[in-house]
């Protein structure tokens, strides 16, 4: 895709943090938005500055709820035209000791950083195929979505499921020329509010925040917003990487040492190469037969 002017975005988790630094570049570039959140305050503050710039839309919506992502998406195509740039980015980072795992932070971490991301593309991927009018999803992951990090496993597996979402969906649709590309964008740390607003996000914690977790949480933030890429940085290096039609998109390369240790590991755990040439020949059949795609 090489002009994005004109066009429509929907994005998630728009008000504030990555998606407010994308939702900035696109403005600039011409391209008119809808931004989604569940935090209203926010949104309005967003609204209040982007619509200088272009025209913009806010909806209240928690990605979780897909009558509610319907009702939404028809409402803003009704308004802004149809949408051809999706961006499935809220999410949320919180995790919990694995001694302490539970159903009620499953649900929570892979309802927003996943079903939340479904819910954007069961949405709109279809209107998208049937106008033939290409356009571009980019789907939030993170460096965790590639390798083992320090960000527990609820987050890690959400991420890793966005990925491979990302990463098929992408081949699917070139295979099926729709003129739609797939972007995966992997950031390291990027300066937001992230930590708090997801601890203070989760469930029953009410009753856990008090006063010197709050001052820890904003510790924690204030390290991230020091130190971490600006989100305007971020929006301009997403903008690249749809313009470039890339399938990932990095903030830096931080990750680098864990994806190689990662794939040292899986392939020292292959099985020996064979030199048999009838198992040759059956894995070379295997990988011809196609996909659960081809089944219709
Ligand atoms: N900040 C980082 O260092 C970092 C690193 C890697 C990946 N990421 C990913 O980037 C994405 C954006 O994170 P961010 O750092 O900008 O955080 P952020 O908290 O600043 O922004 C996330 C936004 O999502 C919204 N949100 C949370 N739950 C929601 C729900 N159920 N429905 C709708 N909106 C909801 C929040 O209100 C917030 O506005 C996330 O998917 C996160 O996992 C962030």
């Amino acid at each position: 895709m090489k002009d994005l002017s004109g066009r429509t975005a929907f994005i998630t988790g728009g008000a504030q943090g990555i998606g407010l630094g994308i939702a900035r570049r696109l403005a600039r570039a011409g391209v008119k938005l809808a931004l989604v959140d569940i935090d209203a305050a926010a949104l309005e503050k967003a609204r209040a500055e982007l619509e200088k710039i272009t025209e913009v839309v806010t909806h209240q919506l928690d990605v979780r709820d897909r009558d509610a992502f319907a009702k939404v998406a028809d409402a803003v195509e009704q308004r802004l035209g149809p949408v051809s740039l999706l961006f499935n980015n809220a999410g949320v980072a919180s995790g919990v000791h694995v001694s302490k795992m539970n159903y009620a932070m499953w649900d929570w971490v892979l309802g927003v950083n996943l079903q939340g991301v479904v819910n954007g593309i069961q949405t709109f991927l279809p209107r998208m195929i049937e106008r033939g009018a290409g356009g571009h999803l980019v789907n939030t992951s993170s460096g965790a979505g590639l390798a083992p990090t320090t960000a527990g496993f609820l987050y890690t597996t959400s991420k890793y499921a966005v990925v491979g979402l990302s990463e098929s969906l992408r081949n699917e649709l070139q295979a099926a020329g729709t003129g739609i590309g797939v972007s995966v964008l992997c950031p390291g740390p990027v300066a937001t509010g992230i930590v708090s607003r997801s601890l203070m996000g989760r469930p029953g914690a009410s009753e856990e925040i008090n006063p010197q977790a709050q001052a820890r949480l904003k510790e924690l933030d204030n390290h991230l917003l020091e130190h971490g890429v600006p989100i305007d940085a971020v929006g301009e290096m997403v903008l690249n990487g749809i313009l470039e039609d890339r399938p990932y998109i990095f903030t830096d390369r931080l990750v680098e040492d864990l994806v190689t240790e990662r794939t040292r590991n899986i392939l020292a755990c292959l099985p020996a190469r064979s030199d048999n040439s009838d198992e040759a020949a059956r894995s070379k059949a295997l990988l011809a037969g196609g996909g659960a795609s081809s089944s219709g």
